[in-house]
């Protein structure tokens, strides 16, 4: 066996090794115009999001959590209005809510997906239910059809929380393809670092077909002005950074071959950890396509799995240690253990495997067969 080198759970440094120069001329661009602040390369990066997207606005931001407060703000819902959230992502998907003066209404998740159906929301609503606020997680879509179908029934919007699955899509009913972020109200993006397509540094976006609704958001992210001076609206400053964008724009060719090497991946994990007692691989729903944000099983005895791989050194993630609806913060909210058992259960289990695009067929072998002796071993 060769000298084991340490594999990370994502290695941004090897990614910018492929794209320093145009990268860098991206920068030069925006430090040379000194617009740093929306102007035209925020503009041309919208542009080039909403149509990658198929919608007809995109929204840039400062991070994907005040695109979701933009999207809960802009639609003028009411104090303590309810908005159902999965138990089970990441905490800014809630923060907003309850910083936009909204209730989170906390709602198990699907024991192999992790995402929303329209079983475990309709188990959570209420006729204060005004928004249901699914995650794409680990960037695989929840079932948006049948989403769209029951808030529409009842009256509520469906807002997408797509930060982890830009670029993910699924099959309609109908046979189209409908990307995530492009078939509720809106949908928004983060682009933190280590998401799929990451900035260097915060940055966000919201996708909606909408035009009133862009409006009020484009408004909304500058403090809620209008023109002369007027403010219709108390907003806030979350604007996507120009540098941020030059960034983006400048990945955003490389997202499907990246995401096409995550796709490989994913794959080899799939074939190796096949029939592993103890392993339960990512589900996909037929229709999806997953972009694999993370590749995340189920693991018995996860935490000495962990340390078994963090002694060889490969690094795994814990996407999420703790469900929303125990979280201190949301206390008040009367939640108790045992409530959302399924989102529960995940948290005890998850453990998240190295996927990047530059982690190459190698050492995604060597991580696998790791989990393989692990269990073997017993
Ligand atoms: C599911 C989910 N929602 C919201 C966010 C918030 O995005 P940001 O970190 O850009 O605020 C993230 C990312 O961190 C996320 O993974």
């Amino acid at each position: 066996m060769g000298v084991l080198t340490n594999t990370p759970l994502v290695d941004l440094p090897a990614q910018y090794d492929t794209m320093r120069a145009e990268i860098d001329r991206a920068l030069a661009e925006v430090v040379e115009s000194q617009r740093f602040v929306l102007g035209p390369a925020v503009e041309a990066f919208e542009e080039a999001v909403a149509e990658r997207v198929g919608v007809r606005h995109a929204v840039g931001c400062a991070n994907g959590t005040d695109a979701i407060w933009l999207v809960l703000r802009a639609l003028g819902l009411g104090r303590s209005d309810e908005v159902i959230v999965p138990a089970f992502t990441f905490f800014g998907t809630a923060g907003a809510v309850w910083n936009a003066g909204l209730r989170p209404v906390f709602c198990d998740v699907d024991a192999e997906t992790f995402n929303l159906d329209a079983d475990t929301v309709r188990a959570c609503w209420s006729d204060r239910t005004r928004v249901v606020l699914p995650v794409h997680l680990f960037g695989q879509m929840a079932p948006m059809a049948e989403l769209l179908e029951l808030a529409h029934e009842r009256g509520a919007r469906v807002v997408e929380d797509a930060a982890q699955a830009l670029g993910a899509w699924q099959r309609t009913p109908g046979g189209e393809t409908a990307f995530a972020g492009a078939s509720g109200t809106a949908g928004t993006v983060s682009f933190f670092p280590t998401k799929n397509l990451g900035g260097f540094g915060d940055g966000g976006l919201i996708v909606t077909d909408d035009d009133a609704l862009a409006r009020r958001l484009r408004r909304l992210r500058t403090h809620g002005g209008v023109s002369g001076g007027r403010y219709d609206a108390v907003g806030v400053n979350s604007r996507l950074d120009a540098l941020q964008a030059a960034v983006l724009h400048a990945k955003l060719p490389r997202l499907t071959g990246w995401t096409e090497a995550r796709r490989t991946n994913a794959a080899i994990y799939d074939e190796m950890l096949a029939g592993i007692s103890g392993v339960l691989r990512p589900a996909v729903r037929s229709g999806n396509f997953h972009t694999y944000h993370q590749y995340t099983i189920r693991a018995r005895a996860r935490d000495r799995l962990r340390s078994h791989l963090r002694q060889r050194g490969l690094e795994t993630g814990l996407y999420y240690p703790r469900p929303l609806h125990l979280q201190p913060c949301f206390a008040e909210l009367g939640y108790r253990p045992g409530d959302l058992p399924v989102a529960e259960a995940a948290c005890g289990e998850v453990v998240s495997l190295p996927v990047f695009p530059e982690l190459g067929a190698e050492r995604a072998k060597r991580v696998a067969r790791a989990i393989r002796d692990f269990y073997r071993a017993g």
